[in-house]
């Protein structure tokens, strides 16, 4: 089993305008909405790949019916807490041009109760897990320390954990040493505050990061690939060319294929192979956060993975 903490959940909704004009009434040519949220898209990939995944996020009572139908028809255990209000809706709207333009509700203010229970049930979950994944914003209302405290109890029960989040929850749960943590480019230099400029830059980026805590670092970098420093040997990894269709969410099916290689027991080269197939299986798609299990097989094959660092 693989847990996954996506507090956060949302319903992602998607518009079709001719054009937009702000100030002014806009029709939607078409509309459609599905579950969302960045640990959502983890444990869907998880899924996708054929393995037990348990995922804990907010719910209400509107949507309820339709998260669990959605989610257990692709295989993935739901274990939804109660917000006392409606969760947020991210909305999308694209022009005939395909500009796209994002509306983000801020979400529910959660009680403490409430927040505690999230904690509570994701921990619960993990303890029975082999990995435990966090992932993405937490929910109004949930402390800057909760991915923190949650790595360090858990990884002090010898659970290992791999961390995908930003601003103080990245800066924050680095400090807890998790077994692996996954910043994208923006991520990576918010955390270290300065700029990384080409490949070079990131491979000194992830000696940078790994001294702030956690054993495993994998920097992501969009169609460029990613740089890896694993247990102290660093590596390049080419992602294969793909035609992008939408690559949002490349980052979560990275961080669902780490997940599901490391269960596997596969060597460090593998598991940054499968992961990165599954980010750039994504970009094949229009939908975010979804991947076909054959679009995976046949890109890691393509996947390249050169070692810098000798090995020891
Ligand atoms: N256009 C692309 N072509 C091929 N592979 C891609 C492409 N975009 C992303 N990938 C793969 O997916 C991985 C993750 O992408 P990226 O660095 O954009 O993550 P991210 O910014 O965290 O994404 P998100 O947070 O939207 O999920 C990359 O390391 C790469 O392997
Ligand atoms: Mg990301």
């Amino acid at each position: 089993m693989i847990a996954v903490a996506g507090f956060n959940t949302a319903i992602d909704k998607a518009l079709e305008v001719e054009a937009l004009h702000v100030g002014a009434v806009n029709r939607a040519r078409t509309v459609r909405a599905w579950p969302g949220g960045k640990g959502l898209h983890v444990a869907l990939t998880i899924a996708a790949l054929g393995e037990p995944v348990q995922l804990v996020g907010l719910i209400d009572c509107t949507h309820a019916a339709d998260f669990e139908a959605f989610l257990s028809e692709r295989r993935v255990e739901f274990l939804g807490v109660e917000a006392g209000a409606e969760i947020r809706t991210n909305l999308t709207l694209r022009d005939a041009e395909g500009r796209v333009t994002e509306l983000l509700e801020p979400g529910p203010q959660l009680e403490p109760a409430t927040t505690q229970r999230l904690r509570s049930v994701f921990s619960e979950a993990a303890r029975q897990a082999s990995i435990a994944v966090v992932s993405g914003s937490v929910p109004r209302g949930m402390a800057e320390s909760t991915y923190r405290d949650l790595v360090a109890l858990l990884e002090a029960g010898s659970r290992r954990c791999l961390l995908d989040a930003s601003g103080p929850l990245l800066r924050q749960g680095v400090l807890a040493r998790p077994f692996l943590v996954k910043p994208n480019h923006d991520e990576a230099e918010a955390l270290l505050g300065h700029k990384i400029d080409g490949v070079d830059a990131a491979l000194q980026a992830l000696s940078a990061i790994g001294a702030l805590g956690p054993s495993r670092v994998v920097l992501t970098l969009g169609r460029e690939g990613a740089v890896a420093l694993w247990e102290g040997r660093r590596c390049r990894i080419v992602a294969p060319a793909v035609e992008a269709r939408n690559p949002v969410g490349s980052g979560d099916c990275f961080v669902g294929g780490l997940a599901v290689a490391l269960k596997r027991g596969l060597a460090p080269a593998e598991v940054l192979r499968l992961a990165t197939a599954c980010g750039a299986a994504n970009a094949l798609t229009t939908e975010i956060g979804i991947l076909r299990a054959e679009d995976v097989a046949a890109l890691a094959p393509k996947v390249e993975v050169e070692w810098i660092d000798a090995q020891p």
